[in-house]
């Protein structure tokens, strides 16, 4: 047997490649890596090419022996793959561009992955995923998935419940972001810093939060309600919280709880750039553009700066050290998307949340933290319902579940704006959905 990991990107083009290389060099040592794949498809093939150099550049830089290999055959790429990370965007970033700006056409919230933006993305990601799974079934039977692409929440769902390949482990920067961030209010180092983290991807909340063993929470809780301290990831503009009301709702949030609990100042926000043209997606193709542009310099040989722009800071310590401890067996605790299981009690068991595991080479093994504070509770099982009704939605093509995905979700205001917002969304992303419109595509 070859010695050294085979790992396979999917959406090997992204702009966020880079990123992930400089956290397999860090690694080296603990993460053998021989070979990785970057896969990509048609549309992304100059993109990947700029990409894939940069890559062998970092590689050639740091001294080591990892062959960068680039194809646009995903099939010929699974081969006894050890690994399998995705990070792609069906439809790039013209179609989160629709999925921002059609809801906020209606006066609704339109985000990548909250409200309707968020189901019209897993509608276009779920069968590419459950494709990608059938041919790893064949292929790379013993590989773990770590998913990345969004809405990780709905998609590790749908992978669940509707394969038998129980090999996927859901990824988000967010939990690494927080405590990142907490690390750098309270002035000391990450790694004395201990989250106990329950909910579902984007829906996260931090029960308790520890230095060296001791709860700081209540310290925390009162940083938090500074609204310079309000947001931890680069897309999202932190608004500040009601001192009164975070210290009441007693557990760290995630950035992305303020299209929740302060809805009307994040439309309003999101109305002021839907006017300018400055919708996150926009900002993301601009920069993207300057990204790639800097890739293609020769003499580029680590990943640049202007990377941090982007809102998936840390995503390559959070990937590389998830594979790391699994390839290691490490058994330390990370939080990630897996099987429930009785971790949260008032989530089926056999459904996705995003909960502190112990990560071991049999794949994460979630702790059980009981239930959720009342307060929370409600929220948290209102959006599992609609990951799982949108995910049912985009495995079967019905038109009446994704309307009733729609309009469940909270942040949708009635069932009538609700249909006026699918059915032009669906008309607009029509050539990604082919289950919704099986007679066009056959
Ligand atoms: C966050 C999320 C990711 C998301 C990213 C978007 O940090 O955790 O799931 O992909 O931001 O960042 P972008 O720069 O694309 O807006």
């Amino acid at each position: 047997m070859a010695q050294g990991i085979k790992i396979v990107t999917i959406g090997g083009g992204s702009s966020y490649t880079p990123e992930l290389v400089e956290g397999f060099i860090k690694r080296y040592d603990e993460l053998p890596v021989r070979e990785l794949w970057l896969v990509d498809i048609e549309e992304g093939k100059e993109k990947l090419e700029i990409v894939g150099n940069l890559a062998r550049r970092m590689i050639e830089k740091a001294g080591l022996p990892i062959e960068v290999h680039l194809t646009l055959d995903r099939r010929a790429a699974l081969q006894n793959a050890d690994f399998v990370t995705t990070q792609f965007r069906v439809g790039l970033l013209d179609a989160r561009a629709k999925d921002e700006r059609i809801p906020l056409s209606y006066g609704v919230l339109g985000q990548e992955t909250n409200g309707p933006g968020g189901l019209f993305k897993g509608l276009r990601t779920i069968p590419v995923i459950l494709e990608i799974v059938q041919d790893m079934k064949e292929l790379c039977p013993d590989a773990w998935l770590i998913n990345f692409t969004n809405p990780a929440g709905m998609v590790t769902e749908a992978v669940l419940r509707y394969t038998d390949h129980k090999k996927i482990v859901g990824l988000c920067n967010v939990p690494i972001g927080i405590e990142m961030g907490i690390a750098k209010l309270l002035d000391i180092d990450h790694s004395r810093i201990r989250i106990d983290f329950a909910g579902l991807n984007h829906m996260v909340y931090g029960l308790d939060v520890y230095v060296d063993g001791v709860s700081v929470k209540e310290k925390v809780m009162e940083l938090l309600s500074d609204p310079e301290n309000s947001s931890f990831v680069k897309n999202i503009e932190g608004q500040g919280w009601e001192p009164e009301f975070i210290r009441a709702l007693n557990v760290l949030t995630c950035p992305y709880h303020m299209y929740y609990y302060k809805t009307d100042e994040m439309l309003q926000k999101e109305l002021e750039n839907f006017r300018n043209g400055t919708t996150r997606a926009e900002v993301v193709q601009q920069l993207e553009e300057e990204l790639f542009e800097l890739y293609k310099d020769p003499d580029l040989a680590v990943k640049p700066p202007q990377l941090e722009q982007r809102g998936g800071a840390y995503y390559s310590d959070a990937a590389v050290r998830l594979i790391s401890s699994i390839y290691n067996d490490k058994r330390d605790i990370q939080p990630v998307n897996t099987i429930n299981n009785g971790a949260i009690a008032s989530i089926p068991d056999d459904s996705a949340v995003e909960v502190s595991c112990v990560i071991t080479k049999e794949g994460p093994r979630p702790i059980v933290h009981g239930d959720l504070p009342v307060a929370v509770r409600g929220l948290v099982q209102q959006i599992k319902s609609f990951e799982r009704v949108g995910a049912e939605a985009a495995v079967t093509g019905n038109y009446d579940t994704a309307l009733l995905a729609m309009t469940i979700n909270p942040l949708v205001p009635s069932d009538k704006i609700g249909k006026a917002i699918l059915d032009e969304m669906l008309e607009a992303h029509k050539e990604h959905l082919p289950r919704f419109f099986k007679k066009i595509n056959v």
